[in-house]
């Protein structure tokens, strides 16, 4: 596995890589989510490369910027062990250096739920991810179900701007209890973890419920109580329908979703 952190050690290492690029997109405190994309990017191309990046650009409030979970040599050998080829983990100069002033603001796909609660997210998010395409040329790029609204924001970009990437989207991977893997959850004590179990609950009542012809955000609010609920709201994608929110428990936000209709893919 090569590790590089400038993109003139990039651009070198990528020219050494043979046949068909998958990218997988991180800001690394790696968990089975992480690894899941990995695998799916794996199987589909010749070799995998994954940029490790907490991304300041993304993130509205400086406390969680600073809280972010970083274990750098964790994650290095997490990636050496699932086969992964190449990692990019530059500085935050390497790619928003002095002077740096262009940025990706997708609209509609990126109003609503997470781009509501969290101005400025997705432009952060649809601009390191724009430099990311530009700079590894990758054949194909591996987001998880668990950042939907994510996905639907980089599918756009991608195609707004002719970007010759096919994006693929993995189902979100939850621990044993239900609830889905985050970097935020090492930050939940038990009895915040016991709470945060609600969250995968109400949307699994809310899927009940809109198999049984009702309504899914109503269903999923009401069996949040006890939540301090951010948001509960329906999420239409290309080919899909998903329910989708947002919850704090503590100081910790957790976001989930489900898909009601068609699939993420
Ligand atoms: P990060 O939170 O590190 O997530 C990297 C990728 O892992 C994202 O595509 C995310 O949706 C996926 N992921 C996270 N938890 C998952 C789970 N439980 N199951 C399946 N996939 C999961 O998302 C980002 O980083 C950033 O916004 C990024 C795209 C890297 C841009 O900075």
């Amino acid at each position: 596995m090569r590790l590089v952190r400038t993109i003139a050690e990039l651009r070198a290492a990528r020219e050494e890589l043979a046949g068909e690029v998958g990218l997988v997109p991180t800001m690394g405190a790696f968990h089975g989510g992480h690894l899941a994309l990995f695998e799916a990017a794996r199987a589909e191309n010749d070799a995998v490369a994954v940029s490790l990046f907490v991304n300041p650009a993304q993130f509205d409030d400086a406390s969680d910027l600073a809280a972010y979970p970083r274990d750098e040599a964790r994650d290095l050998r997490i990636a050496e062990q699932s086969g992964v080829e190449l990692v990019f983990a530059p500085g935050p100069d390497e790619l928003y250096p002095p002077g740096f002033q262009t940025w990706v603001e997708v609209e509609e796909a990126a109003r609503g739920l997470e781009g509501d609660a969290r101005p400025g997210h997705f432009r952060g998010v649809a601009t390191v991810c724009l430099k990311l395409f530009n700079l590894v040329r990758p054949e194909r790029a591996y987001f998880g179900q668990k950042d939907a609204q994510q996905t639907a924001v980089v599918r756009r970009l991608v195609r707004d701007l002719d970007v010759p990437v096919q994006i693929r989207v993995v189902p979100t991977v939850r621990d044993a209890d239900g609830l889905a893997l985050s970097s935020r959850n090492g930050r939940l004590s038990p009895q915040e973890r016991a709470s945060a179990l609600g969250l995968p609950a109400a949307l699994h009542r809310g899927a009940v419920e809109y198999r049984q012809g009702g309504d899914p955000v109503a269903a999923a609010r009401g069996a949040l109580n006890g939540l301090e609920v951010d948001y509960v709201s329906l999420l239409e994608l290309d080919h899909a329908l998903v329910l989708a929110a947002a919850a704090r428990v503590g100081s910790t936000r957790l976001i989930d979703n489900v898909l009601l209709k068609g699939e993420l893919t």
